[in-house]
């Protein structure tokens, strides 16, 4: 139905993506979370299907039809997510890495709901696993793509991301940019490569932004 699927240069590759955020529970009511609604995963995910690929999704609590043809997993919390990304791991050729993951979850997390006193409520908030940096640190041959998403200095960040991290490429948002990072049908971003090469990638729907950017991948793959 779709033109592009004429072009299969996933088939026969396994991709793994993560999308979407995460939920950080307090009680049975309250959880921390942030502004990722998971539309530029999906992009990839319906993308990377369309290419040929065998495509697994997991994806933090977001409102998005699941892509035709991809296996999805739902998770909540940043734990969650790291177990069943280091499980599915292994065989995996190219790993995207698009979630806006927790840095931090609540130090106790309480079965019953905490109820209202006067005076201030402290929180306390602990860290919780880096899933793209155990992803790197375990690597054989995936090719592993993260995101960043920054505020100022998104270039310099961004490379230290990917140095730290030990990933083959980095995508950069910068999300304070008139059409870019959450919540949108657009992202501008940056594409950083282990080798130090920069593609710029202008305004464009995420779908169109996915398709180019695992285009890309496909060539880096080839000339490896
Ligand atoms: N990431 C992850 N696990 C975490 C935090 C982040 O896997 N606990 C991944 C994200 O999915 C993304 C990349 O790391 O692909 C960069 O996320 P970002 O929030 O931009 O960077 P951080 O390393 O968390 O640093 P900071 O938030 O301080 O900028
Ligand atoms: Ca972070």
């Amino acid at each position: 139905e779709e033109q592009e699927s004429i072009e299969q240069s996933l088939v026969g590759k396994r991709v793994l993506i993560t999308a979407g955020p995460t939920k950080e529970k307090v009680d049975p009511v309250r959880f921390f979370t942030n502004h990722s609604t998971g539309k530029m995963g999906y992009a990839f995910a319906k993308q990377a299907a369309s290419l040929g690929a065998e495509v697994t999704l997991i994806s933090g609590p977001v409102s998005l039809d699941t892509p035709r043809g991809v296996y999805r997993i739902d998770v909540e919390s940043a734990q969650e997510m790291y177990e069943k990304v280091l499980e599915h791991y292994e065989n995996q050729d190219i790993v995207i890495k698009t979630a806006a993951v927790a840095d931090y979850r609540p130090k106790k997390s309480y079965s019953t709901k905490i109820k209202k006193q006067s005076g201030e409520l402290e929180v306390k908030m602990e860290r919780t696993n880096d899933i793209l940096k155990a992803l790197g640190q375990h690597k054989t041959s995936q090719f592993l793509v993260g995101f960043a998403a920054e505020t100022t200095n998104p270039l310099e960040f961004a490379k230290q991301k990917l140095e730290k991290k030990n990933l083959d490429a980095i995508v950069v948002n910068n999300i304070s940019q008139e059409g870019a990072g959450f919540g949108g049908d657009t992202n501008i971003v940056t594409y950083i490569n282990g080798k130090g090469e920069q593609i710029n990638y202008p305004l464009q729907s995420k779908e169109e932004l996915a398709k180019n950017i695992l285009q890309h991948v496909v060539n880096e793959l080839k000339d490896e």
